[in-house]
């Protein structure tokens, strides 16, 4: 792992992926225009598997090592990989959904995290400042500047505005499989780590939380949640490094 086997990718194939992350992201407009109170995460994931019929397109997540659903759909303390189920989303709830598709033999993933009915100013500033955090990270992406320089833009900002930045779990390179390399910490030091070249393709997914950074597994060995059950937030986008600089092929 590290930059040791990173597949830059052709532009004909950024094209490609650039499409499966429309489709993501329309996906993604759908379940936002959706969320109610009163919804459980099993009703967040079945829209999500409608989308994913109707487009035509295949569930990255479900199947991979054993994960049962579509979309992780990960509540208040839960940072990561919640799996969906009866819980009933209620008002105040904030909830991380992520989710991945492959159109054409290409992954295209993508998070974000909504609030659902009226949600704390504490809440409100955790999803601003995480989702900020996420499109300064993708300002740097681009040929010349290093990993470093990323990871560094998201940290500096996220523990700037008094949140923490989780370490347990980190981006990823993106392609013809969900994950390639690099990974991608949410935390480092500008100038440093791999340069980055035109044809990367990068998913960056900054998790920040409200208290601790540290993390604990529950016992379904899939959910991530915070160690001291504050809130966390998630935002990702798939990310080209092309000559003219970042393209979020999620949009
Ligand atoms: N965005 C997450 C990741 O890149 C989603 C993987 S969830 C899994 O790791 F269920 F597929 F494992
Ligand atoms: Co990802």
């Amino acid at each position: 792992m590290g930059g040791a086997d990173i597949r830059l990718k052709t532009p004909q194939e950024i094209a490609t992926m650039r499409e499966a992350g429309r489709i993501l992201a329309g996906i993604f407009e759908e379940i936002r225009r959706s969320l109610k109170i009163g919804m459980t995460t099993a009703d967040v994931d079945a829209i999500a598997e409608k989308m994913i019929h109707d487009n035509g397109v295949g569930a990255a997540f479900k199947g991979y090592r054993g994960y049962p659903a579509c979309a992780c759909v990960s509540v208040n303390d839960e940072v990561v990989h919640g799996i969906p189920g009866p819980r009933l989303l209620k008002d105040g709830d904030i909830v991380s959904i992520d989710l991945g598709i492959i159109y054409r033999n290409y992954y295209s993933d993508m998070a974000m995290t909504l609030g659902v009915g009226d949600i704390s100013s504490q809440a409100r500033k955790l999803l601003d400042v995480t989702r900020q955090a996420l499109k300064l990270g993708i300002a740097e992406a681009k040929p010349g500047n290093r990993l470093g320089d990323v990871s560094s833009a998201v940290q500096r900002y996220a523990e700037g505005k008094g949140f923490s930045i989780v370490r347990d779990f980190v981006g990823h390179g993106i392609g013809t499989r969900l994950h390639e390399d690099p990974e991608i910490p949410n935390y480092g030091s500008p100038r440093t780590g791999i340069l980055l070249k035109e044809g990367m393709v990068l998913a960056i997914e900054p998790m920040v939380n409200a208290g601790t950074a540290r993390t604990k597994m529950l016992k379904d060995g899939w959910t991530a949640v915070t160690a001291d059950r504050h809130l966390s937030a998630h935002f990702e986008h798939t990310v080209a490094i092309t000559n003219k600089g970042p393209v979020i092929l999620t949009a």
